[in-house]
């Protein structure tokens, strides 16, 4: 009789409802010499050919492999990308400092909500910038981006849709001027700059009047109080007293975390539309 081996996958009692104890159709398998089966004996097998080591290319002391990480927690996780991403997230060549999960949400919500200006508070070296202005040009409507930074290093950065305003977000000349480009527009806001929790209080509040009905104040970052990150404290508070005191205006819209890594935990505050109902 040949020796028969079912390969069984491993099961993980903490994914039950997702995972089948039963290995799936086409998994199991039988291992024999085939004496005593009823099947045709196997084709006689040629002399293995001698392949050349498949070339591997590899930075492991950046780029940990997975296999060697099956049992890294989330925060552990956040902790590796929050320095690593600085180095190596990059969009045509210029640094974006988000994680992949939350840059896909933020085109997920432009392509949602279509708002006509997007008030972006600090730039870094304009990676996101551009690659919001390049989606917009896809998605073929009028939106204009006003990038605000106190460094003039985004300036090189030339699109059509983007205006760049260089100076302190809190200032009232840069506020002003932000209102005088948006026209009354419908606005969206993404704050990214400095993360303290005084700031984070105080560009709220200045910059919740260009938020429209069903479109976003994104506020970044709010993770670093989760991993123990600095500013401390960080921006979380700001967003805790934040929606507390506009209750009926913003609601914290959590389902944008749906990849649950995000470095913008509670940070995507929705403005309640017009009838009162949050989307
Ligand atoms: C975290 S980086 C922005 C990253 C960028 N949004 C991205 O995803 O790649 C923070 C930026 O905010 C700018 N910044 C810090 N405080 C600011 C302030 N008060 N007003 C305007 N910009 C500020 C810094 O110069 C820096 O370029």
């Amino acid at each position: 009789m040949p020796s028969t081996t079912t390969h069984a996958l491993p099961t993980n009692p903490r994914l039950s409802g997702f995972q089948s104890a039963a290995a799936p159709p086409g998994f199991a398998a039988t291992v024999g010499d085939g004496a005593g089966s009823a099947t045709a004996a196997p084709a006689p097998r040629a002399a293995p050919r001698r392949e050349a080591p498949a070339r591997v290319l590899d930075r492991y002391d950046v780029f940990p492999h997975i296999e060697d990480r099956l049992t890294m927690t989330v925060r552990e996780w956040l902790v590796y990308h929050w320095t690593m991403h600085r180095h190596f997230t990059k969009y045509l060549g210029l640094k974006v400092l988000k994680t992949p999960f939350d840059w896909i949400v933020l085109g997920d919500i432009l392509q949602d909500t279509r708002p006509e200006v997007v008030i972006a508070i600090g730039c870094y070296e304009g990676g996101d910038t551009l690659w919001m202005a390049h989606l917009l040009d896809r998605l073929d409507y009028p939106c204009q981006i006003i990038g605000i930074d106190l460094s003039p290093t985004p300036l090189s950065i030339e699109h059509p849709r983007i205006s760049w305003v260089i100076g302190d977000a809190t200032d009232s000349q840069t506020v002003a001027r932000v209102a005088e480009i948006c026209a009354g527009r419908r606005g969206m806001v993404i704050e990214d700059s400095d993360h303290k929790y005084t700031v984070t209080r105080e560009l709220l509040t200045l910059y919740e009047r260009f938020v429209a009905p069903d479109c976003y104040f994104i506020v970044e970052d709010t993770i670093v109080d989760y991993i123990q990150m600095p500013p401390f404290p960080g921006p979380m508070k700001a967003v805790d007293e934040f929606v507390a005191a506009r209750r009926g205006q913003f609601v914290v819209d959590r389902s944008r975390e749906k990849y649950i890594v995000t470095h913008n935990p509670k940070g995507y505050l929705l403005r309640v539309g017009e009838n009162g109902a949050a989307r």
